[in-house]
């Protein structure tokens, strides 16, 4: 496996090759780095997730440069899945669509949708553009973490994970810490309304006020692996909004203070930059090697609603 940092676009070239070549790429996006695979290769995605350790039904978010890549992949699209698209990608927002033949089983689980997503990062959009060069049409690609852990929101993070369980001709795209550092926002769009199934930094409101009519999340049956018990999980115990005690690891905005003899891992001013920082700072917690991270939710709308639900899952046994 080869690091490369800040890739030249002779380097993003021959990434996309080792793409179409059937090897696994992981690359930054505006949310988490993904670990990429041709999404029209079976073997190269059944790569991922034995490099993940993760089950085989479970489904992959296949990326594409442009809504114009939309028809290869999905039927059925609503108006309002368009209207969605229009507005949002590139950005952190993925599609659940009516699968088109090229989606096949491999990707969807078995399932007859698809998730799609056109990323909103640099180097992302351009290995997308030169893999289609190539005519390649989608790049599958999970969070680059092994199964129920955190999602790696630095290149770093994914050398550490990861690294092990790439093969040598693997490569590993460095662009730098992820701009959002929180999962894109998943809305199924296979019926007569969306439903929000994940929520992320495309809020409820923001989609509710573009279409209107969504629905709550999980209200519907679809697998996503964010609803399984305990995912988005370091080692250490994660308890929200508790008393800590000395010794154990402390997240909270800047302006509440650290309790004493606690280790503070994050400190943000910002909701925004409470999502960029939190993966990172419970990486750090199990870098310490900390038994308990104590996180202070925050408790406003709009992107914390996405913090607390990972937080919720990671809290979980
Ligand atoms: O921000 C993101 O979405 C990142 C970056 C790399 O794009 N990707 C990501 O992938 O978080 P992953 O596999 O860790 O989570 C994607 C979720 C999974 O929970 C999967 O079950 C769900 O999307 N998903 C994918 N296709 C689906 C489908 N057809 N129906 C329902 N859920 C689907
Ligand atoms: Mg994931």
């Amino acid at each position: 496996m080869e690091l490369i940092s800040n890739p030249t676009s002779d380097e993003i070239k021959k990434a996309a090759k080792a793409l179409k070549d059937g090897h696994l790429v992981a690359f930054p996006t505006e949310t988490v780095y993904g670990l990429g695979a041709d999404a029209t290769n079976e073997k190269a995605v059944s790569r991922i997730y034995t490099v993940k350790g993760r089950p085989t039904d479970h489904p992959l978010i296949v990326h594409i440069s442009s809504i114009n890549l939309l028809d290869k992949w999905a039927v059925h699209i609503p108006k309002y899945a368009m209207k969605l698209a229009k507005e949002f990608w590139p950005g952190p927002m993925t599609l659940i669509l009516k699968r088109n033949d090229l989606a096949r089983d491999f990707i969807t689980g078995g399932q007859d949708s698809v998730g799609l997503r056109v990323p909103d990062q640099s180097v992302a959009l351009e290995l997308l553009n030169e893999f289609e060069k190539l005519g390649g049409l989608g790049i599958a690609a999970p969070s680059a973490n092994k199964f129920g852990a955190v999602s790696p929101t630095t290149a770093e993070a994914v050398e550490e994970e990861l690294g092990n369980f790439l093969h040598r001709d693997d490569l590993i795209l460095n662009g730098g810490q992820c701009a959002v550092g929180l999962e894109s926002s998943i809305i199924d769009c296979t019926k007569d309304q969306p439903a929000i199934l994940r929520p992320g930094a495309i809020t409820y409101k923001m989609a509710e006020e573009l279409v209107g009519g969504i629905q709550n999340k999980n209200s519907t049956q679809i697998r996503v692996s964010g609803q399984f018990k305990s995912h988005y999980s370091p080692k250490a115990i994660i308890l929200l909004d508790k008393k800590p005690e000395p010794g154990d690891g402390f997240i909270a905005m800047a302006n509440i203070q650290t309790p004493v003899g606690t280790i503070r891992l994050g400190s943000p001013s910002t909701v925004q930059e409470f999502a960029k920082i939190l993966y990172n700072a419970l990486r750090n917690g199990d870098k310490k090697n900390l038994q308990k991270i104590v996180v202070v939710l925050p408790t406003s709308n709009g992107l914390a609603e996405a913090i607390r639900d990972r937080l919720i899952k990671a809290a979980k046994e």
